[in-house]
């Protein structure tokens, strides 16, 4: 079985009838959504509602018939599942290489459980070793934002699709990559740096948010839980 799809069956085992349910983003969570359709056509779970977190999800989960709704509509869901981009020791993640990092947080940060569901690949001793951090700025200014990012010890650049235009958000925003040689070396301090900062929307920096972690491995999933 793909890995990915071996850590998105697992994490069906967290869903139970009566739940709200946010549906992250990308290609791990893609087959977590399916198996949730298959789930409720067979009647093994029933009053499902999922809350997306960007519009391609709405359109998968609306494709496969799953009952929507908003964060607004409840005060507390009661499990997000979502991947992740990479997962160092402590459950700390990069996310956001799907651009969808400001509704996941959003929709995750109001979740009571948030399970995260990766291939082993994802796995790093320290965030920012295999991948660049994408960042959510406004458009006005962008230029002066990446110039600001570029002041943190990475090398930051405009997110640009392949036609050379600027990566834009469900939201309307920009995204800039932040590219750090040898990983980031607080993640805590970085993250605080990049809350404070006008311009900067949201960062993929999801910390101490995952209480459950699945990763899919050859020999069969480990769920890592936050102590
Ligand atoms: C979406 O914005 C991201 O946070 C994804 O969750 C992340 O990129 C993982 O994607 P895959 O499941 O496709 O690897």
């Amino acid at each position: 079985m793909n890995l990915k799809e071996q850590a998105a069956r697992e994490a069906l085992k967290f869903v139970q009838s009566g739940m709200v349910v946010g549906l992250g983003t990308g290609s791990t969570t893609k087959f977590f959504i399916e198996m949730l359709s298959e789930e409720l056509k067979a009647g093994r779970l029933k009053n499902i509602v999922g809350v997306p977190t960007s519009q391609s999800t709405v359109a998968l989960a609306e494709s496969l018939r799953i009952s929507l709704a908003g964060v607004e509509d409840y005060e507390m869901l009661d499990l997000a599942v979502d991947g992740a981009d990479e997962v160092d020791p402590q459950l700390n993640l990069i996310k956001g290489l799907g651009k969808a990092l400001l509704r996941e947080k959003i929709v995750e940060t109001h979740a009571k459980h948030f399970v995260v569901i990766a291939d082993e690949s994802k796995v790093v001793e320290k965030l920012g070793i295999h991948v660049a951090l994408p960042v959510e700025i406004v458009q006005f200014a962008a230029g002066a934002h990446v110039r600001w990012l570029n002041t943190l010890g990475c090398a930051a650049e405009l997110w640009l699709e392949e036609d050379g235009k600027p990566a834009m958000t469900d939201n309307g925003n920009y995204l800039a990559k932040c590219t750090f040689k040898d990983g980031i070396s607080d993640v805590h301090i970085l993250a605080a740096e990049l809350d404070s900062y006008s311009g900067i929307v949201e960062h993929g920096l999801f910390l101490d948010m995952a209480q459950t972690v699945i990763i899919g491995k050859e020999n069969g999933p480990e769920v890592k839980t936050k102590k």
